[in-house]
């Protein structure tokens, strides 16, 4: 049996979490380069943490410069089995308001020019993303943000865009009408499929901050609308993160989902 070590990436708005016991912001070198900032590792209720803010203390690292290899391998190399990673989001559902979260089950990638694979030339292996996050994860966040008393939707597909400048009306009217995505960020990929060929158990929360610029209602999105959201959900998210320990456990049994074993068939490269 395994022990069970969470990592919550934060985005904007969360940069530590609260009530850790040993905690110490720890450098952690890796071959990809240094990972975001320090990470804060702890325990909670027993349970191993590591803490993580994607775009540093200060907010230093735009969406398209955060080191998305590093930041995976230093999580690995800390001994993490399970990643969650929280997200700040536009929503393209009138259901899913400003101060809810999904917890997300689908991306599509729209990305350009991020170093997406650990793999490479010498050694080559395609992992399945058919099913990106992990749904054990996703049951814990989503019991824990039901305890804290969030409105919480279960699924939904997240548009990962490059940035850093938000959609053209165009862009969030396509996303949502024809491509049925449910909310936007910038951050989760290629940080979901790090993860998976990192085998570890990824899930995302997203905390939706605007709705984009498809609302007839809402105007188009501005950084003053996201920041003032934001701080209302960051105190949620610290909710939800204080209960995931007692939801996930000090003993940790292998995914049911096979998430820490995506490598298994994955490696097309013969052994050198
Ligand atoms: N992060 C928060 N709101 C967003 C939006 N509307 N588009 C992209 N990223 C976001």
């Amino acid at each position: 049996m395994t022990q069970t070590r969470i990592a919550i990436i934060g985005g904007s708005g969360i940069y530590d979490i609260d009530g850790l016991e040993d905690a110490a912001w720890q450098q952690v070198e890796t071959p990809w380069g240094a990972p975001s900032d320090h990470i804060l590792t702890g325990r909670l209720e027993g349970v191993g943490m590591a803490f993580l803010p994607r775009h540093g203390r200060g907010h230093v690292h735009a969406p398209g410069s955060v080191p998305y290899r590093a930041n995976i391998d230093a999580l690995k190399r800390l001994g993490v089995t399970d990643v969650i990673s929280v997200s700040a989001c536009g929503s393209f559902r009138e259901a899913m308001a400003p101060g809810d979260f999904v917890i997300v089950d689908q991306f599509i990638d729209r990305t350009v020019g991020r170093a997406a694979s650990f793999f490479g030339p010498g050694c080559v292996a395609h992992v399945s993303m058919a099913h990106p996050t992990c749904p054990r994860l996703g049951d814990a966040c989503e019991n824990a943000a039901r305890d804290a008393g969030i409105p919480v939707h279960r699924g939904g597909t997240y548009l990962a865009m490059e940035g850093p400048q938000f959609s053209t009306l165009a862009e969030s009217r396509m996303y949502r009408e024809a491509w049925g995505a449910d909310v936007i960020g910038m951050t989760a990929m290629p940080e979901a499929k790090l993860a998976r060929e990192a085998e570890l158990c990824y899930a995302t929360v997203a905390m939706i901050t605007d709705y984009d610029s498809w609302h007839p209602d809402h105007g188009a999105v501005d950084i003053t609308q996201i920041v003032a959201t934001l701080t209302g959900n960051a105190d949620k998210g610290r909710g939800l993160v204080a209960r995931l320990p007692a939801l996930l456990g000090t003993d940790r049994a292998p995914c049911p989902h096979g998430c820490d074993r995506a490598l298994d068939h994955a490696i097309l490269t013969a052994p050198g």
